[in-house]
């Protein structure tokens, strides 16, 4: 494992409220604000109704505030969308773009997902992008082929220094929440390597330093051994995040491992 800059985020879904959020933002600062921010980056990715609140909660940059979704215009007649000036204007660091919820319960498309990414990089936000096969795609011998469809198309357009500001998440669809499969740890170094490849293939150079994160059911058992893979820069976790102690906790054991790791080199 190099020792790049570690990843450690969570997305609260529909979850938490702003009491809730604010609560969890402030213990896990408190938790974490001791590990060096130069080699390590936290992300939390709250409710809409939340962000104002939670980004008066921040303190010393120790978290990176993200949006779960966001409109491709700066405003007009698009009922129930929010807009890239509402979410600057809240505190937003971050847009996640194309959560597996979104693309799937929602119908967003990939020509959908590339309008926000284009519009949340021109508005300088640093974009989330969230690809994963679904269960029948992965039966069907295709996961490489929509891995690739879901980053040329979700990517298009985008000129490489913006490759700067992108972020892109391995989550399977299968392997997401309550029903979600936890991932056998080769498959995942498998994608995570195929997910490299593709962008060092679109991107060069910038294609190698695009942070590339891994999702879905990620615990207190599977994340040590996840953050192991190759060509992983960190986790992102949803239930066994929501309590910032068991959070702190995966973030420490992988935390010390990459540490030891480091110092061997
Ligand atoms: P779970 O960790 O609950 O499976 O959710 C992952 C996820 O969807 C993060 O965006």
């Amino acid at each position: 494992m190099a020792c790049k800059k570690w990843y450690m985020g969570t997305n609260t879904k529909m979850y938490k409220t702003i009491a809730q959020t604010n609560q969890f933002i402030s213990r896990l600062q408190e938790l974490t604000f001791d590990i060096d921010r130069s080699s390590f980056e936290l992300f939390v990715i709250p409710s809409f109704t939340t962000l104002e609140s939670a980004n008066r909660c921040r303190k010393d940059n120790l978290v990176k505030l993200g949006a779960q979704n966001m409109g491709w215009e700066e405003q007009g007649q698009y009922t129930g969308e929010i807009s890239p000036l509402m979410l600057r204007e809240v505190g937003c660091d971050l847009v996640m773009v194309g959560h597996s919820e979104r693309r799937h319960i929602f119908m967003e498309t990939d020509e959908m997902e590339n309008k926000k990414v284009r519009c949340a990089l021109d508005h300088g936000f640093t974009v989330l992008l969230c690809i994963g096969e679904t269960e029948q795609e992965k039966g069907a011998g295709q996961s490489n082929e929509v891995l690739r469809r879901q980053i040329q198309l979700g990517l298009a357009g985008i000129n490489e220094k913006d490759t700067a500001r992108v972020w892109v998440a391995y989550e399977p669809v299968w392997a997401i929440g309550v029903n979600g499969k936890p991932v056998e740890i080769g498959y995942a170094d498998e994608k995570l390597t195929y997910i490299r490849d593709c962008l060092k293939m679109e991107f060069g150079k910038g294609g190698e330093e695009i942070p590339v994160f891994y999702g879905g059911s990620v615990n207190a058992e599977n994340a040590l051994p996840l953050s192991r893979c190759k060509d992983i820069n960190g986790l992102f976790i949803g239930r066994s995040a929501w309590d910032a102690d068991n959070f702190n906790a995966i973030i420490r054991a992988v935390q010390d491992n990459r540490e030891k790791c480091c110092l061997a080199k």
